[in-house]
């Protein structure tokens, strides 16, 4: 019998990368509102690279350990065909499917300069591509549902960050994705949301072997390490309990409705992000031409305000 005062009692969620960090956090918080809990990892190091289904196992046993009900499975996001085993095993091992967490994920910084085509190529191949590979599988079981809770994991690294230009494409191509994919679903009472996570207490922050902490040296070394406009220092230590926290909430019923959107957790700052907007415009009924656009007061009037003195 589902235990009714947990707020997840009955769902069924799947986690993918939740052998270690933020969707490890996930995974546990998960379990002990009551979901039951498809814990997926590759266990490969942080370029993604090697696999080691112990690591998920572990996860499990942990959430065991506590009487929650969880199962392990080994599967690359990266690879479709695989990701329709990890949306196979929740419906084989739980009968149905509640929650989507896209949490998986890899880094191979670098400055564009000296980025291979191999480091590009993987970073997409997990991030956004796994995105769409576990989103293609769940909707067709959601949508019959008529119900579905999907998260996304985004990076302020998508509003620019030194020496990650395949990590940062990756993750701005997630809120886009985001945005369409709540428009294609929410009809069905699906909800498709992203957030920006901070957390230190992670491999991929950690940089092992090359992680995003790796983008940091190189950013230091460089002299800019701000995310877009936002500085990397937070008052308190970003910890991946914290961002679970949010993930979860966003699944309950207290945040039904919300749809499309973006949120920032990590460090004690928890937000919603503005959607872009067309900051200002001009309209020129014969078209605009390189000579019309060519004026002084055009530039001023366009980027007069963001060009330094
Ligand atoms: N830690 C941060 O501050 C931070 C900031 C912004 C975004 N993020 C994002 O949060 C997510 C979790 O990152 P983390 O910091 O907890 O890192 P982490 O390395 O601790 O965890 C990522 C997990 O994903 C798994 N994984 C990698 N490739 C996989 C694949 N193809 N299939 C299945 N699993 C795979 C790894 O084995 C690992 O266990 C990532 O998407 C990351 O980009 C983290």
């Amino acid at each position: 019998m589902a235990d009714a005062r947990k707020r997840l009692a009955g769902k069924v969620a799947i986690v993918t990368g939740a052998g270690n960090g933020i969707g490890r956090a996930e995974a546990l918080l998960l379990a002990r509102e009551g979901a039951k809990v498809v814990v997926n990892d590759l266990g490969g190091d942080t370029k993604g690279e090697g696999a080691d289904l112990g690591v998920a196992q572990k996860v499990v046993q942990e959430i065991q350990s506590f009487g929650g009900n969880a199962v392990a499975n080994g599967d690359s996001v990266a690879d479709y065909s695989a990701a329709a085993r990890i949306i196979d095993t929740a419906i084989k091992s739980f009968g149905r499917l509640d929650i989507l967490i896209n949490n998986a994920g890899n880094a191979r910084p670098r400055v564009i300069y000296n980025l291979s085509e191999e480091d590009w190529d993987a970073v997409i191949a997990v991030h956004l591509k796994g995105c769409f590979n576990m989103v293609r599988h769940a909707a067709p079981i959601m949508r019959e549902q008529r119900s579905g809770v999907i998260i996304n994991t985004g990076s302020e690294s998508g509003l620019g960050h030194f020496g990650q230009a395949n990590y940062s494409a990756a993750k701005e191509g997630i809120i886009g994705f985001t945005r369409t994919i709540a428009r294609d679903l929410g009809r069905f009472n699906i909800r498709c949301n992203a957030i920006r996570p901070r957390a230190l207490d992670t491999r991929l922050a950690g940089g092992e072997g090359g992680g995003v902490a790796a983008g940091e040296k190189l950013a230091q070394t460089f002299g800019q390490h701000v995310l877009g406009n936002r500085s990397m220092s937070t008052p308190l230590t970003p910890k991946a309990e914290e961002v679970a926290a949010l993930v979860v909430w966003l699944c309950t019923d207290s945040m039904a409705g919300v749809n499309g959107r973006t949120f920032q957790i990590g460090g004690g700052e928890v937000g919603l992000w503005s959607e872009p907007e067309l900051i200002k415009s001009s309209f020129r009924e014969e078209g605009w031409d390189l000579d019309a656009l060519d004026k002084d007061a055009m530039r001023n009037y366009l980027v007069g305000d963001i060009i330094e003195p």
